[in-house]
């Protein structure tokens, strides 16, 4: 008697298991082949997680704030800023969406240099390349990443770019997406304090187009504001200066300051003539 009404209980729950994940607004589901996805790793994540429209187009200004709520946590204030600097990506006068086709746009807001796509010159722009990717993560040498290592990771990218792409571009204004795009895997996936994310859930994440849930992780439970993004972003552009501080035991060598310091001093005055 007692191991029916267990039995029962336990086929009820899992029947009921069962149910809810089929249920799931947000279970993981590929694009189709008539579904729009992008050159965003998070966009189509967004997308096949159904957070975004799953056929990738239609996102609205409340579209997009409620997916970026939904599904990472992000403050709404800042959901709409995101939106308001990517609706530029639909050519329509006074669009009030953008698909994640628009996206796709050559030097618009996709740019060369990408960690996981190769640049327009060189095949498509917006589908997560396996060669490029695993160029980028090279540099990520430890299970924790840091700012530094994410870094490497943009700089060989744009070295390699502009060494073989004539048509590289990659302006100021890009380079301040680019510091935000490098930033965004800690600031989802990551720890703000120590700016740093764990590898495998940046790989995962990357390389499925998918949140990496089943990997321990999980939305941030305090909302993530701008101030945040500007905090995080900050970190990621002094680590993209490759200066250091002077050695600790700098010699007094008065070699350095006749030979060096004295060209230098040299080329400033021929600069101002
Ligand atoms: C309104 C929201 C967003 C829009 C319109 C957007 C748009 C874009 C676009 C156009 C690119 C391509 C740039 C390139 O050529 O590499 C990109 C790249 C990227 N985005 Fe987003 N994005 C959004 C939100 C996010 C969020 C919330 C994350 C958080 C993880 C994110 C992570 C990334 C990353 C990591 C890249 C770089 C991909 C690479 O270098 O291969 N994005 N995004
Ligand atoms: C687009 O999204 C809005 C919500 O922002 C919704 O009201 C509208 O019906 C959607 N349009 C289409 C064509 O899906
Ligand atoms: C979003 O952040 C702003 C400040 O950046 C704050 O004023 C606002 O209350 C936040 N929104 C919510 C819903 O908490
Ligand atoms: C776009 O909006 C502006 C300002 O509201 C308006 O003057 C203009 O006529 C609109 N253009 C179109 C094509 O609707
Ligand atoms: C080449 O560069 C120009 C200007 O930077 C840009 O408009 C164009 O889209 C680029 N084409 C390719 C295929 O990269
Ligand atoms: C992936 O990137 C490599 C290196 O840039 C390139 O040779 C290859 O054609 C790309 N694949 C696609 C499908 O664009
Ligand atoms: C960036 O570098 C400056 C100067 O070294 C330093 O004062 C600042 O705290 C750094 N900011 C971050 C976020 O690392
Ligand atoms: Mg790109």
């Amino acid at each position: 008697m007692k191991s029916i009404i267990i039995l029962a209980t336990t086929v009820a729950s899992s029947y009921a298991r069962a149910q809810y994940q089929v249920s799931d607004p947000h279970e993981w589901i590929a694009g189709g082949a008539d579904d729009f996805r992008g050159p965003c790793p998070m966009m189509n994540t967004l997308a096949n997680h159904g957070f975004l429209p799953r056929d990738g187009r239609n996102i609205t200004r409340d579209n997009a704030i409620a997916a970026l709520k939904n599904g990472l946590n992000f403050n709404a204030t800042l959901g709409g800023i995101m939106w308001e600097q990517a609706i530029i990506a639909n050519p329509e006068p006074n669009a009030t969406f953008f698909t994640l086709d628009h996206l796709n746009v050559h030097n618009v807001l996709e740019h060369d240099a990408s960690l996981s796509r190769t640049d327009a010159a060189f095949g498509n722009n917006h589908v997560f390349n396996q060669t490029v990717f695993d160029v980028s993560r090279k540099w990520w040498t430890d299970e924790t990443i840091t700012a530094e290592q994410l870094v490497h990771s943009k700089i060989y990218r744009q070295l390699e770019s502009r060494a073989t792409n004539p048509n590289y571009t990659f302006s100021a204004s890009t380079e301040q997406f680019s510091i935000g795009e490098v930033a965004a895997p800690v600031i989802v996936f990551g720890d703000l304090d120590a700016v740093t994310v764990q590898r495998n859930l940046v790989e995962f994440f990357f390389e499925n187009e998918k949140l990496p849930t089943e990997l321990g992780w999980s939305k941030k439970a305090d909302e993530i504001t701008l101030d945040i993004i500007l905090a995080m972003s900050d970190a990621i552009r002094n680590a993209t200066s490759l200066l250091t501080g002077a050695p600790a035991t700098a010699p007094d060598s008065p070699h350095r300051r006749d030979l060096h310091a004295g060209l230098v001093a040299t080329l400033k005055r021929s600069t101002r003539t």
